[in-house]
């Protein structure tokens, strides 16, 4: 007999294990509950105009979401992944033509779900780890019952941990940079979208800032548009409007102008998608370039992602995949217009000319060298003096 479900959804896990309801922001990427099995995703691709939630009932569903980049960003990636399976699994289990006659069938659906999701991305960590921990308990089960539910209450804590995980990257980065600030106050420089949209709620970089706000700290925070996909000007923007944060939109060739002129910027800060052991850091394509900017203009170059971000299994970002997405992200700009008949509608408008050639490399790897700590839930880790490389294995032993 199956193990009695316990009926929950994300608002009681909350409160099962002590946490107030968190942000003011409540806007979620993920929408899940237990039962009935449910995952609902915040299709990004129509922010900030439209709020659509998409029904994820299957893996494969889940896998379009991660591919098509309807969710986005690296923590969200691998809770999507993880909770995309449980749903599947839920609900298959709880038909009466269930497939999973036994563990070995059970197994086999697990592992080529995993690497099904596994090839949607190829970039941030966080789904492949995710991945790794699941297939590690599908592994050693031998009753399906069992490892349906172990697994279930796996992707549950994934998303949990990663709110729990942002609350304390918040905290802990909002108290180094004050610390290492002269001022009462000051601005900060971020890029991309690094909040409650690309992780279970709250964000890294942008739990920073939301933390600076929180405690009167901030006096304005900058952020790029993010080309090609905009994630700063859509989804960045979105939630910082929404927190009533001050914050100015640039765009992402602004940032030297903008540090040039004194503005009492203390910081940039960004999120990671991989991590290597040595601290390079794979981001958001343009992450490069501002900590280069930052170094010269003397300010802290801050990434902020969990530790579930980092892959020990790399000793460099040499060793990570970069993604290169289709062209015409970059070719095309999409945005709301009226139509024929007054609507507001999503609209495509073409920039270049027909027979232009393009490259769309959606990461870059900003060298350990340019980076002056990066903060986990675990604490804040900074480089040995006169070392140019982090030592992240003995900061995680
Ligand atoms: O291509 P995306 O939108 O998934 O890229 C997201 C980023 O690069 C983020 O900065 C990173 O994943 C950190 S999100 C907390």
């Amino acid at each position: 007999e199956r193990p009695a479900m316990i009926k929950y959804g994300l608002e009681n896990i909350r409160e099962l294990l002590g946490h107030k309801k968190m942000s003011s922001f409540s806007l979620s990427s993920v929408i899940y509950t237990r039962s009935p099995p449910s995952l609902k995703i915040l299709n990004q691709l129509l922010l900030p105009h439209k709020t659509v939630y998409e029904s994820v009932a299957s893996v494969q569903e889940g896998y379009e979401q991660i591919k098509q980049m309807k969710v986005r960003g690296a923590p969200a990636i691998g809770i999507v992944a993880a909770l995309s399976l449980a749903v599947d699994l839920l609900l298959q289990s709880s038909n009466p033509a269930c497939p999973f006659k036994d563990q070995e069938s059970l197994k086999s659906y697990v592992k080529s779900s995993l690497d099904h999701l596994k090839s949607s991305r190829p970039t941030a960590v966080n789904l492949f780890r995710a991945s790794d921990i699941l297939w590690n308990i599908t592994e050693k089960e031998n009753d399906v019952n069992i490892t349906i539910e172990k697994l279930v209450k796996e992707a549950e804590k994934m998303l949990i941990d990663d709110i729990q995980d942002n609350k304390n990257i918040g905290k802990l980065g909002a108290e180094f940079i004050a610390k290492e600030s002269q001022n009462e106050k000051f601005s900060v420089v971020t890029h991309c979208n690094t909040g409650s949209l690309a992780t279970a709620e709250y964000g890294t970089a942008l739990g920073i800032i939301r933390s600076l706000h929180s405690q009167n700290k901030l006096s304005h925070a900058y952020f790029t548009e993010t080309r090609p996909y905009n994630q700063g000007a859509r989804l960045t923007a979105y939630e910082l409007i929404n927190d009533k944060i001050p914050s100015t939109l640039i765009c992402d060739s602004m940032v030297s102008a903008l540090l040039s002129l004194n503005k009492n910027i203390e910081a940039i800060i960004v999120g990671a998608d991989r991590v290597a052991s040595n601290g390079d850091t794979a981001n958001k394509i343009g992450t490069y370039q501002l900590a280069i900017t930052a170094k010269y203009h003397n300010i802290m170059f801050i990434v902020a992602a969990p530790s579930t971000s980092i892959d020990l299994t790399i000793k460099s970002g040499k060793d990570i995949i970069i993604e290169e997405r289709d062209g015409n992200e970059i070719i095309y700009v999409k945005g709301i217009a009226e139509n024929e008949n007054g609507e507001l509608e999503i609209k495509k408008v073409r920039l270049p000319p027909e027979g232009v050639k393009v490259w769309n490399p959606s990461f870059d790897v900003t060298p350990a060298e340019l980076i002056t700590a990066i903060v986990t839930e675990k604490g804040v880790v900074m480089k040995d003096n006169g070392t140019s490389e982090f030592n992240l294995f003995d900061f995680l032993k």
